[in-house]
């Protein structure tokens, strides 16, 4: 039982009122791993980026409830234009989308005409609109594969992704320089030093981390690639560098493996938790249900548009 900041004298049962406003609607809960424990456990789905525009696609309930950040609620909001999107906060957004405005990505493609422009999911919608395909970390790699050798491609926002795929697949790209303010805050010395400590202990990393970074990684992969790993490996100690909230699921998973998240350098800082997912708390979810907004509100024309590339990362990755 908690009580709401706006009235502390009235005590609220947040979990058992957003399970009655989710029947009452006929609403569906999509939490990305990066959402705080509390909200993973409640929702319907959690998942990976990939796996939640898949879910938001497939859904049938009439209103989609998102828990995690801006452009993500965008992507459910594309995918179905007809029902209500409501994201908990709306001021949770991505230091990558924040990276590549609309207009500067237009004379981006313009400069580059010939390129086959090839977007992580992490952007706003308007840049959607102006791509050829999109990707998430996930799908990248079928998706460039399935590119032809000859032709050359524009890689946005993310610079870490980008070039890590680059080398990966031995294929050049033009790539924006955009990063993830979490992924590039991990500290190659203490985690050095973690090692030394927990000599058992292997890295994983996620592809938004920096070269330096995965270059001592045992294993390297999307959120969900990283919790089957650690479900599926032998290993019984992982020092995890992406978001601290996916420790959660792998806890869950593997109850005696033990889970050690990457530290930033500034001890005191908790730069490994995105400050923009962390943005969701219960009190917010319960409130957008209650109050059915912020409603994520876009206009048709760039709907019509970023469904072309959207579709087509859906198409490319589907599985038979
Ligand atoms: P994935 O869940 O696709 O691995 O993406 C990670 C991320 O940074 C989402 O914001
Ligand atoms: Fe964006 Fe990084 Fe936060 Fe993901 S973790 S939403 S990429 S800022």
């Amino acid at each position: 039982m908690l009580t709401t900041l706006e009235n502390p004298e009235i005590a609220i049962d947040y979990i058992a009122e957003i399970v009655r406003l989710k029947k009452e609607m006929n609403a569906v809960i999509l939490a990305h791993y990066y959402q705080v424990p509390e909200i993973q456990d409640l929702a319907d789905f959690v998942g990976d980026s990939l796996e939640l525009s898949r879910k938001a696609k497939e859904t049938d309930a009439d209103v989609i409830v998102f828990c995690g950040v801006h452009f993500m609620a965008e992507t459910a909001k594309i995918f179905n234009p007809d029902k209500q999107v409501l994201l908990p906060d709306l001021d949770a957004g991505c230091s990558l989308a924040d990276s590549c405005p609309g207009p500067l990505f237009k004379e981006f493609r313009e400069k580059y005409p010939d390129h086959y422009s090839v977007t992580y999911i992490n952007c706003t919608a308007d840049v959607k609109a102006l791509s050829d395909v999109i990707i998430t970390s996930s799908s990248a790699e079928k998706i460039l594969r399935n590119i032809p050798a000859d032709k050359p491609i524009l890689f946005a926002p993310d610079r870490n992704l980008g070039a890590y795929f680059a080398k990966k697949l031995g294929r050049e790209m033009l790539l924006w320089q955009g990063d993830c303010i979490v992924h590039v805050a991990f500290s190659e010395r203490r985690i050095e030093q973690l090692m030394i400590e927990h000599p058992n202990a292997v890295l994983i990393a996620h592809p938004e981390c920096e070269e330096h970074i995965l270059k001592r990684a045992e294993y390297i992969g999307s959120t969900s690639a990283l919790l089957t790993y650690t479900e599926t490996s032998p290993h019984m100690s992982f020092i995890v560098a992406t978001e601290e909230g996916i420790l959660h699921q792998m806890k869950k998973r593997s109850p005696n493996k033990e889970f050690i998240p990457a530290p930033p350098e500034d001890k005191g800082c908790m730069c490994n938790q995105c400050p923009y997912m962390r943005l969701n708390t219960l009190e917010k979810l319960y409130s957008c249900m209650k109050n059915r907004t912020p409603e994520i509100i876009l206009p048709q024309d760039i709907i019509d548009k970023a469904l072309v590339p959207l579709n087509r990362m859906l198409e490319w990755t589907k599985v038979d």
